[in-house]
């Protein structure tokens, strides 16, 4: 008996030690038009402190008309490319990737570029050369959304996955004849229940890309008609299936190998206007989105750099929704359900529980980045560092 207690108890420290030097990814995104934003809360490529982050996302270019070619946002991004990349200077493992796509690129220019083999191929050659020379680590594809969004078809849940597999296929062939480390290739992933049914051919894609950064917030918004909070880790109304470790069971449950899923974790709240000031339950009516911030100026959404403002401001209510850490804060009419150090750390913990491989994070120009809140600079970013290494305290 003793002498299996003495193997059992060397078996789980040495079960713990191999935990502990995991490694997980923390893939930093960064909206590029931030460049844009007024002091105090302009957002430079030297802004990033590469030493919270395994890799910096820029989010992003665009398919030209042609659908097979990269084309900048706006001009003058590619000197800002060029000031991102520099970053690895100082920090020789950082990985600097660029995302191609987004909500406001919408589905046509991607549904073009699926629309045949040929197209795949000369868009492979041409992003392959393009990163190559902006010193690129990788490409991240954010089509939102395949086949859900017109004027994208049906077929393009099948091309997605070929469009991934010419993608990989064309970045391992070039890597191997210029003797270079592989260019990175990962897609974003929303995964409510009904997006991924509709979208993706699971598991298949996860075969062709590094990993799938699941973009686990803006699940609810008032198309909902009613107060709900838009990121919860665990339900808070009685269908479970609104819940984000719900939507990641089902996922791993089709043999998505869990280590390609990164958990998107928001560092920003969705606002709701109340129709009620006083009536701020799950499922409250509303009148719309919140006031945007005066800062941020972004209609229904409001950054950390302000929440932080409001929920130390005794004048208005804040609390955590039940069953889970997701916490809200009240100001007049305006509702937001945001996250925080808290619930951060019950996502971070989950990542790690679930033996996930790690974390992505939208957006690190949403972070208190310049010590507005009165604290150290990257309060979120931290946390999730902290939560990783486990130096909790
Ligand atoms: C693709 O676009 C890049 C960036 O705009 C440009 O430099 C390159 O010449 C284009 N390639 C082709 C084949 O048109
Ligand atoms: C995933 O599989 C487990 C084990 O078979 C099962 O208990 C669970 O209900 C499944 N979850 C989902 C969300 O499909
Ligand atoms: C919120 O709704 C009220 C009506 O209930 C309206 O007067 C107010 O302008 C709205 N605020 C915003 C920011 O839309
Ligand atoms: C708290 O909010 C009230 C109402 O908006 C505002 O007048 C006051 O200046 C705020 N206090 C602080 C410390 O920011």
């Amino acid at each position: 008996m003793m002498l299996f207690k003495v193997v059992f108890v060397a078996f789980t420290a040495c079960m713990a030690s191999a935990q502990e030097s995991k490694s997980y990814r923390t893939v930093c995104y960064i909206q590029g038009w931030t460049h844009w934003r007024e002091d105090p809360v302009k957002f430079e490529p030297e802004d990033v402190d590469t030493s919270l982050c395994t890799h910096v996302v820029w989010s992003s270019a665009e398919l030209d008309e042609t659908g097979t070619n990269v084309t900048v946002h706006d001009n003058g991004d590619e000197q800002l490319y060029q000031r991102l990349t520099a970053l690895k200077q100082d920090q020789p493992e950082l990985k600097v990737m660029l995302e191609i796509g987004g909500w406001g690129m919408g589905s046509e220019e991607f549904t073009k570029l699926v629309s045949s083999p040929s197209n795949m191929q000369t868009f492979a050659a041409n992003i392959i050369q393009y990163l190559r020379q902006l010193n690129f680590d990788g490409l991240v594809l954010d089509w939102e959304n395949p086949v859900t969004r017109p004027p994208s078809v049906p077929e393009d849940k099948h091309r997605f996955t070929q469009l991934l597999q010419t993608l990989m296929e064309a970045f391992e062939k070039e890597a191997t004849e210029n003797s270079k480390p592989r260019l990175l290739l990962a897609s974003t992933l929303k995964p409510s229940t009904w997006q991924i049914s509709q979208s993706y051919e699971l598991p298949d894609i996860a075969n062709y890309v590094d990993w799938l950064d699941l973009t686990a917030f803006d699940l609810h918004g008032t198309w909902e008609g009613g107060v709900e909070h838009h990121s919860p880790l665990y339900s808070v109304t009685f269908d479970d299936k609104d819940s984000i470790h719900y939507m990641i069971q089902r996922i791993i449950n089709m043999s998505v190998p869990r280590d390609k899923l990164d958990l998107g974790i928001p560092l920003y709240g969705v606002t709701f206007n109340l129709s009620d000031p006083t009536n701020y339950d799950t499922g409250a009516p509303i009148v719309g989105s919140g006031a945007a911030g005066e800062l941020s100026h972004q209609s229904g959404r409001l950054a950390w750099f302000e929440i932080c403002k409001l929920i130390s401001n005794d004048s208005f209510t804040s609390g955590r929704l039940s069953d889970t850490k997701a916490p809200f804060v009240v100001d007049g009419s305006r509702y937001t359900g945001y996250d925080d150090t808290q619930s951060i750390q019950e996502k971070v913990d989950y990542v790690m529980e679930n033996q996930l491989g790690g974390v992505s994070i939208f957006t690190i120009d949403m972070d208190d980045f310049n010590g507005l809140c009165g604290g150290e600079r990257n309060p979120l970013l931290h946390t999730v560092q902290r939560q990783f290494s486990g130096l909790v305290g």
